[in-house]
């Protein structure tokens, strides 16, 4: 499979310049790669916003940063190796909603993911809820179905501003 890294799958260049289209970035905006990887968000995000991001391979962790910024994107890793080498992959700990969790709080307008369909699976009514009651509603999705990388793929914005488009 292409544009793997440990684990990590990194979102092809060509897609990433599909999806990108569908934020409007309004100039001086702030807006946060949450986990870098090999640049293929930042490095195309536009010119008229202020950009800035993470990625803990370069000496930036996303859960150290508190810094607010208006948008959030990341296609973000799903567990995180506890270390436990003994137990082998189920030493492995899920932190997809820890990272949304932390990504909501130092967001002020948009956050957006790249997730797959067992992410989307975890988006359940109780958690969908207790985001709405803190003003963030899903008012986004574009399904991806691209053979050639991992199958299907779910884009997602939460926003702070827009209505939900789904009920619960
Ligand atoms: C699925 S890859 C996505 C990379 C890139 N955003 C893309 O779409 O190609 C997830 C990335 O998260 C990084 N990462 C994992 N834990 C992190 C953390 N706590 N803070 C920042 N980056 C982290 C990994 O090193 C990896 O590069």
């Amino acid at each position: 499979m292409p544009n793997v890294k440990e684990g990590f799958h990194y979102t092809p260049i060509e897609i990433t310049k599909e999806l990108i289209k569908d934020i409007d970035f309004i100039d001086g905006e702030t807006c946060l790669e949450t986990c870098r990887g090999d640049g293929a968000f930042y490095d195309i995000l536009p010119d008229n916003i202020v950009k800035d991001w993470c990625e803990i391979d370069m000496g930036r962790d996303f859960f150290e940063h508190t810094t607010p910024t208006d948008i959030s994107i990341a296609n973000p890793p799903y567990r995180k190796d506890t270390g436990d080498i003994t137990q082998g992959y189920k030493g492995r700990i899920n932190i997809l909603i820890p990272w949304m969790n932390h990504q909501f709080s130092i967001t002020n307008k948009e956050c957006w993911y790249l997730l797959n369909g067992k992410c989307w699976s975890s988006m359940t009514p109780i958690r969908l809820n207790k985001w709405k009651v803190l003003g963030w509603n899903v008012c986004f999705m574009r399904i991806l179905n691209i053979k050639k990388w991992y199958g299907r793929y779910y884009w997602i914005c939460f926003s702070k501003t827009k209505p939900s488009i789904i009920s619960f």
